[in-house]
């Protein structure tokens, strides 16, 4: 952890002078020596831990590859109800069954910068799809309400925090939404290069958090027209131009189907562009009947 940190920011930790921050860097090198490891040994140790949780829908679980994978970030983007809130709810819920359930046994952080996480949700799906008791399950979520986007970029350092001290792995992290904040917070156009920049630095946080702790991150994002698609009509993109595209492992569009259907697409990423079509019920995220 220490050294994935470019020592610059270490030196600017109060109490932390040179002979310190070297020492302290002495100690993280014997720890973790830096090497090479051969493509064989490497895919092994990146690949051992991971472990697939699912969406509470086995159809859209076929198109993410088996459900959301922890040490990597997937995003979720689409237009208001579309389901992004239900998915993250639902995972809360998936994530903390056991592994032949389809969870990772672990515990959930949600930060809700939209002020739409309700946990009386989580407690329903959790006792009327699962059977579990709600309370037990709302004792693993931890939520964090974001009022502004420095509120939510210095939240992942608690959240590292939370992770490093737990007794009892966190398996998913959940941002719903990304870009909400730093859209209205950066609203002029003068303004975008450093909301792209600070984005960058979040997103790039996220990467860094899934994979150092192989936990699950799960972002929601919204979406905008996508004049530049002379293909479809009325086609739709996800807000915060290619740097989310850069860094973001896997991207799902979700769209309204009939009644309570919606539709998943698999956007951009390493997995094939397919489509699933699930329901959102009373039990959360489900298949069709
Ligand atoms: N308890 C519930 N039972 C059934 N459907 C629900 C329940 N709660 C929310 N929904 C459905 O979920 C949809 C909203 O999804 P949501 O995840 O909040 O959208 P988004 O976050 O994409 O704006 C609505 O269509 C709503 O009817
Ligand atoms: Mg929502």
């Amino acid at each position: 952890m220490v050294l994935a940190v470019p020592s610059k920011k270490l030196l600017a930790i109060k109490g932390i002078s040179d002979a310190k921050c070297e020492k302290i860097l002495e100690c993280a090198r014997q720890l973790k020596p830096v090497g090479f490891l051969s493509g064989s040994d490497f895919l092994l140790a990146s690949t051992r831990a991971r472990v697939r949780i699912t969406t509470g829908s086995k159809e859209l679980d076929r198109v993410l590859g088996g459900g959301i994978e922890t040490g990597s970030v997937t995003e979720f983007f689409g237009e208001f109800r579309c389901g992004k809130t239900q998915i993250a709810a639902t995972l809360a819920v998936t994530c903390q069954l056991a592994r032949e359930d389809g969870g990772a046994a672990g515990k959930v952080l949600i930060m809700d910068t939209e002020n739409a996480f309700r946990p009386e949700r989580i407690a329903e799906i959790a006792t009327k799809r699962y059977g579990l008791d709600g309370n037990m399950v709302l004792d693993n979520v931890l939520i964090a309400r974001c009022h502004n986007h420095e509120q939510q970029c210095e939240m992942l350092q608690a959240v590292a925090a939370k992770i490093t001290d737990a007794a009892e792995p966190f398996k998913l992290l959940v941002v719903d939404s990304i870009m909400g904040l730093f859209r209205v917070e950066f609203a002029g156009r003068g303004e975008l290069s450093e909301r792209q920049q600070k984005l960058g630095q979040h997103v790039r946080e996220l990467v860094k958090i899934a994979a150092e702790f192989n936990v699950a991150v799960v972002v929601t994002n919204q979406v905008t027209a996508d004049p530049g698609n002379m293909f479809v009509a009325d086609a739709k993109k996800p807000i915060g131009g290619n740097l989310l595209a850069h860094y973001v492992h896997t991207r799902v569009y979700l769209k309204k189907g009939k009644g309570n259907q919606r539709i998943a697409k698999i956007y951009a990423g390493p997995l094939p562009e397919e489509d699933a079509t699930f329901a959102i019920t009373e039990g959360g995220i489900c298949d069709v009947e």
